[in-house]
């Protein structure tokens, strides 16, 4: 493929990751115009907004064709696991993101599982079920000899929600009884899977791979729980930094060696080629580090830290990615500490209301924050809150302690009614 001098660039959904996503690819020389699908009030002031959602693949592709884009960037798992690539790569359009077939290490976790074990590839040890009754007669069993708990997973996809840790038998009945006989995420339930518990510190690895090579970017750590101290429900994430200091340059390495690239060695063998971003969630535990997820995108927020400390041209690094030579980049990073505070509705992870207008965006942007939207609409012209996660404010420092005085200094000058942060991010390395 021989490259424009310039090319129009697609970013597809609406969310904090794709925000940042387009903040950063508008910074490039080599886009002529962005357009984002279906975007956000954010997105509006970097990125023409189409109105096309993020899974509807045809009207995508489509719109690529009609208004000759020249690279269309993927934000969330939904349109990769129903094949977006495909549909583009069949009609000659560059796109970047895993083909469906390698989407499967997010939208399985069942051929995940397979594959690693298969492989000998460090993960917790697991069953997995195709119905309740022998599920169920697993984890009663477990239970009778042992006290440690149980992680039961739906297989398929659901929005983070999918996965629950059982101390004991009657909660991982229950949570085996949601996911497939209850069906609480439909045909993701199909299969589930239950899992040996690991403790340790998590950290998000994210590679760029290109068919061959993989790239990391800088370890994130990010923040799950919704209250201070690690209280309360699972969120999709409260908040998040990096670099981070546990993830030395020792554990990168070990989990790109033993862990990212036999995945992919593996999936070429079964004929898959994986390109675009491969983001692993992994625990360090006792025995080493150890996956517990993949997923085939950018994650959020990770990437509202990470393209912050991102010093190289994103779009040139992806074009290296969706065209096999990514050997020939190096990717540069700033020496910087970031950190992103999210903020949001009250009520969030359980119900909440929306339509609550925000003020103070502008003074959080002059406290020296970016502050990215993940949730946000507008309401006669007023932007207003529109989901769980409302905005993320990331800040950069020449040390952690800098970076998250800038990010609450930041936060603290937004407002609407009922909002929610941490106190909390980054203060365990202080
Ligand atoms: P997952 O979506 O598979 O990453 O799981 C979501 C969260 O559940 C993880 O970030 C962990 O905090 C927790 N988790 C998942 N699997 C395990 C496991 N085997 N042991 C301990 N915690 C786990
Ligand atoms: N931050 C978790 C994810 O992107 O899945």
């Amino acid at each position: 493929m021989d490259l424009p001098e310039r090319l129009k660039v697609l970013v597809v959904g609406g969310g904090g990751r794709e925000h940042a996503l387009a903040w950063k690819i508008a910074q490039s020389p080599l886009v002529e115009k962005l357009y984002c699908a279906p975007g956000n009030p954010g997105m509006a002031t970097v990125a023409e907004r189409v109105d096309i959602k993020a899974t509807d693949l045809k009207a995508l592709a489509d719109f690529a064709e009609a208004n000759d884009i020249g690279l269309t960037v993927v934000g969330p798992e939904s349109p990769l696991i129903a094949g977006i690539v495909d549909e583009f790569e069949s009609r000659g359009l560059r796109i970047f993101g895993p083909c469906k077939a390698a989407a499967a290490l997010e939208g399985s976790k069942a051929f995940t599982k397979d594959l690693l074990r298969e492989n000998n590839i460090p993960t917790a040890a697991y069953e997995t079920f195709s119905e309740y009754g022998p599920a169920s007669s697993f984890v009663k069993d477990h239970f009778s000899f042992s006290v440690e708990p149980v992680v039961v997973k739906a297989d398929g996809e659901a929005a983070g929600k999918g996965v629950y840790i059982c101390q004991e038998a009657a909660e991982a009945d229950e949570a085996l009884r949601a996911v497939m006989v209850d069906r609480v995420f439909g045909e993701s339930g199909n299969k589930a899977v239950v899992e040996e518990f690991l403790t340790g510190q998590e950290a998000t690895i994210m590679g760029l791979v290109d068919g061959g090579t993989l790239a990391t970017l800088i370890p994130v750590q990010d923040y799950k729980r919704v209250f201070d101290n690690d209280e309360g429900p699972n969120t999709g994430s409260m908040g998040c930094y990096a670099p981070v200091p546990v993830v030395t340059e020792d554990v990168r390495d070990f989990v790109a060696e033993k862990i990212m690239v036999p995945t992919m060695a593996a999936l070429k063998r079964k004929g898959i080629v994986f390109k675009g971003m491969l983001y692993a969630g992994v625990i360090l535990t006792d025995s080493g580090p150890k996956l517990l997820e993949y997923n085939v995108r950018f994650g959020d927020p990770e990437t509202q830290v990470v393209l912050p400390l991102m010093e190289s041209d994103l779009v040139e690094t992806m074009l290296a990615v969706v065209e096999g030579r990514l050997d020939e980049i190096e990717i540069r990073w700033y020496n910087k500490k970031a950190v992103c505070v999210v903020i949001a509705s009250g009520g969030y992870p359980g119900d909440y209301e929306t339509g609550m207008p925000i003020d103070g965006l502008p003074d959080a942007e002059s406290a020296g924050a970016i502050v990215f939207h993940a949730g946000t609409k507008t309401d006669n012209g007023k932007i207003v809150t529109g989901g769980g996660r409302v905005l993320g404010v990331t800040a950069l420092g020449s040390d952690y302690r800098e970076a998250i005085a800038k990010a609450y200094v930041a936060a603290d000058r937004i407002h609407f009614d009922k909002m929610h942060m941490r106190r909390d991010i980054g203060r365990r390395l202080l």
